[in-house]
C-alpha cells in the first residue's frame, strides 16, 4: 500500500484553471478555515495505492478511502484539480443507473470499482504523476495522489568508452539512461565512490572531473537505479599521462668513491608512459638512453657531477637528480712519520689492540650474563660500513621511504664493503624470561 499525500481542498469548480496552484489554495484554505470557523469543513480522501512501486505494463489500483455515505457520484481527474476537462471518469453510484462515464483523460485501460476504486491497467510512464478524486452528494470531499511510475532499467550506456589524457586537464564522461527525472544516477571509480572535487550535473547524468591528476587514473561506471530496478554502465577506464615525478638516484649527495672502481648509478622516476632518460656528466650529454649508468672511475678526471634526466614528451615535462663524486687514492695516504715516532705509533697500535680485547672481554661478559642480545643486534645495525657522505646521507633519509630501505639494506651486504657486523655474535632469540629478568633487574637496581 502506498502512502496517503492529501490536502483540503476548496469544493470543486467546474470551469477549467479555477483551481489556481496547490500550495496556495491550500494557504488559502487554511485561513479560511481558521478565520471562519463556521464554514462548513471541507473532507478530504485520504487516497492509497497498490502496488507500492507500479512499474510499466502493470496494472495499479488508487483506493479512495472515507464513506460513500449520500454519496451521488465520484470522479477520477488526472492533474490537481477538479477540472471536467482533465477528468478520466465519473462513476454514478447505484441506484442511478449509468455506472462509468469516461471524460476526455480516459485512456481506454482504466476502470473503477463499486467502492469508487481506479483501476488503470499496463501502465505506461506518463501514468506518472497527480490524480484527483471527488465524491459528490450530501458532502463534497476532494482528494489528492502523486504517482511515480518506474520502468526496468536498462544498463546505462556510458561515454567515452576509453579516455587517455594528460594530467591537469578536464574529463567529462556522459552516463546516458532513461531521462526520467525519478531516476538516480551515481558513479563509482574502482568501486568506491568517485573523488570529492568531481562536478555532477544534467541531474547527475554528466560527470566532469577538472584537473585530473595520476589519482584519478582508473575505471569508471555510472549506476542507475529506481524503485524497481538499478543497472551499472560497463567500466570506462580513464589512463592519465603524467609525471615525470620524484626524479631520483640511487646515489645522492656528494659521494667518495676509489679511483679506479666502477660507478654504476640507477635512475627512477614517477611518470607515464615511462620517462626516456638521459645522462649527463658535469653537463655534458653522455649519450646513455637507459635508466641505469655505469662508468669505470679510471682518472681524477671522472670526478664531477653526474646527472640523469628523465622526459615525458606527453606532458612535456623534464625532471632530473645528480650525484657528485669526488675521487680518493686506492692506496692509504703514506705515512712518512708526520711528525709521530715509531715508538708512538707502536704504542698506539698496542694501545689499541689492548682496548680492543677489553672491549671484546666487558661485551663477552655481559652477554654471558644475558640480556643485552637487542642492545647488541642495534649496535651490529648502526655500524655498517660505507663512505661517510653516503653513510650520513642514509641515516639522515633511511626513514622515508621503503625504498631508501632497500638501498639501505642492499649497502649492509654489499661485497665491497667489509663484513664487520658480522663478528658480533648472533643476538639470542627474544624470550619473555629475558624481559622478566631485565624488569626484575631494574625492580632491584630502583
Ligand atoms: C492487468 O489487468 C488485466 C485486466 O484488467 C488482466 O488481464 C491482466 O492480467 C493484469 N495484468 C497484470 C500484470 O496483473
Ligand atoms: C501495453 O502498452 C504497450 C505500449 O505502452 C503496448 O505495446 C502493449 O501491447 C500493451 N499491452 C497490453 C497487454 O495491452
Ligand atoms: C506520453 O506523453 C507524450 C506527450 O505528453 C506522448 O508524446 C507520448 O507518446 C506518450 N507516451 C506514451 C507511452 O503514452
Ligand atoms: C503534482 O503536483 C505538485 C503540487 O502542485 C507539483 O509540484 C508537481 O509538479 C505535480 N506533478 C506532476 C507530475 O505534474
Ligand atoms: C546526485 O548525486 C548526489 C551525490 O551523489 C546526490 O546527493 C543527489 O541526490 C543526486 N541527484 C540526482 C538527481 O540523482
Ligand atoms: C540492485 O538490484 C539488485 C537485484 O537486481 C539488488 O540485489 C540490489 O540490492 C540493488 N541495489 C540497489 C542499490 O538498489
Ligand atoms: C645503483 O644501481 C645500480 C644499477 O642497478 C647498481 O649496480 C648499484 O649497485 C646501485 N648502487 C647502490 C648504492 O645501490
Ligand atoms: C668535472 O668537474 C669536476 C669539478 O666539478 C672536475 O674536477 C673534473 O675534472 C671535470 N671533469 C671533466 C672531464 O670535465
Ligand atoms: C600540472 O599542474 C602541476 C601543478 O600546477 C604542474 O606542476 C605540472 O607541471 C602540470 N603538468 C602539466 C603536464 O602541465
Ligand atoms: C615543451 O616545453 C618547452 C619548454 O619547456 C617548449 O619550448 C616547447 O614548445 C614545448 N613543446 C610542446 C609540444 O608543448
Amino acid at each position: 500500500m502506498g502512502e496517503t499525500r492529501a490536502g483540503r481542498r476548496p469544493p470543486p469548480c467546474r470551469q477549467p484553471g479555477c483551481g489556481g496552484s496547490w500550495p496556495a489554495t491550500l494557504l488559502a484554505a487554511a485561513i479560511l478555515s481558521s478565520c471562519l470557523p463556521l464554514t462548513q469543513a471541507q473532507e478530504v480522501i485520504p487516497i492509497t495505492w497498490t502496488p507500492q512501486y507500479p512499474r510499466t505494463g502493470q496494472n495499479m489500483t488508487l483506493k479512495a478511502g472515507g464513506t460513500l455515505e449520500k454519496v451521488v457520484s465520484c470522479s477520477w481527474f488526472r492533474g490537481t484539480v477538479t477540472d471536467v476537462t482533465k477528468r478520466i471518469l465519473v462513476y454514478y453510484l447505484p441506484p442511478v443507473a449509468q455506472g462509468q462515464v469516461n471524460g476526455p483523460s480516459y485512456t481506454g485501460r482504466e476502470t473503477v470499482g463499486a467502492d469508487c476504486s481506479l483501476h488503470i491497467r499496463n501502465l505506461t510512464l506518463n501514468d506518472s504523476g497527480n490524480y484527483t478524486m471527488s465524491k459528490e452528494g450530501g458532502v463534497t470531499a476532494v482528494g489528492h495522489v502523486t504517482i511515480e511510475v518506474s520502468e526496468i532499467l536498462n544498463r546505462p550506456a556510458l561515454t567515452p568508452e576509453s579516455i587517455t589524457m594528460v594530467e591537469n586537464s578536464t574529463v567529462v564522461l556522459q552516463c546516458s539512461t532513461s531521462t526520467s527525472s525519478r531516476v538516480i544516477v551515481s558513479w563509482l571509480k574502482d568501486v568506491a565512490p568517485v573523488r570529492g572535487t568531481a562536478e555532477l550535473s544534467n541531474q547527475n547524468r554528466t560527470l566532469t572531473l577538472p584537473g585530473i591528476t595520476k589519482d584519478d587514473a582508473g575505471s569508471y561506471t555510472c549506476v542507475v537505479s529506481n524503485p524497481v530496478s538499478n543497472a551499472s554502465s560497463s567500466p570506462a577506464n580513464l589512463v592519465v599521462q603524467y609525471g615525470p615525478y620524484d626524479v631520483r638516484l640511487n646515489q645522492s649527495g656528494t659521494i667518495s668513491e676509489t679511483l679506479g672502481s666502477l660507478l654504476a648509478l640507477q635512475c627512477l622516476a614517477d611518470s607515464f608512459p615511462l620517462a626516456k632518460f638521459q645522462w649527463f656528466f658535469n653537463d655534458t650529454d653522455q649519450n646513455v638512453d637507459k635508466d641505469t649508468f655505469s662508468v669505470q672511475l679510471k682518472t681524477w678526471e671522472n670526478g664531477g657531477v653526474y646527472k640523469c634526466q628523465a622526459y615525458n614528451a606527453r606532458t612535456n615535462r623534464t625532471g632530473s637528480e645528480s650525484v657528485t663524486v669526488t675521487l680518493k687514492s686506492k692506496d692509504p695516504p703514506p705515512t712518512n712519520g708526520g711528525g709521530l715516532s715509531s715508538g708512538a705509533i707502536a704504542g698506539i697500535v698496542i694501545g689499541s689492540l689492548v682496548g680492543v680485547a677489553l672491549i671484546s672481554g666487558l661485551i663477552y661478559f655481559v652477554y654471558t650474563k644475558t640480556s643485552l642480545g637487542r642492545t647488541e643486534q642495534h649496535i651490529s645495525n648502526g655500524n655498517i660500513p660505507s663512505t661517510p657522505g653516503h653513510n650520513q646521507g642514509v641515516s639522515e633519509t633511511k626513514a622515508r621511504s621503503g625504498e631508501e630501505d632497500i638501498q639501505y639494506s642492499t649497502l649492509a651486504f654489499s661485497p665491497s664493503s667489509p663484513a664487520k657486523a658480522v663478528s658480533a655474535p648472533p643476538p639470542p632469540p627474544p624470550s619473555e624470561s629475558n624481559t622478566i629478568y631485565s624488569e626484575i633487574k631494574k625492580k632491584l637496581s630502583g
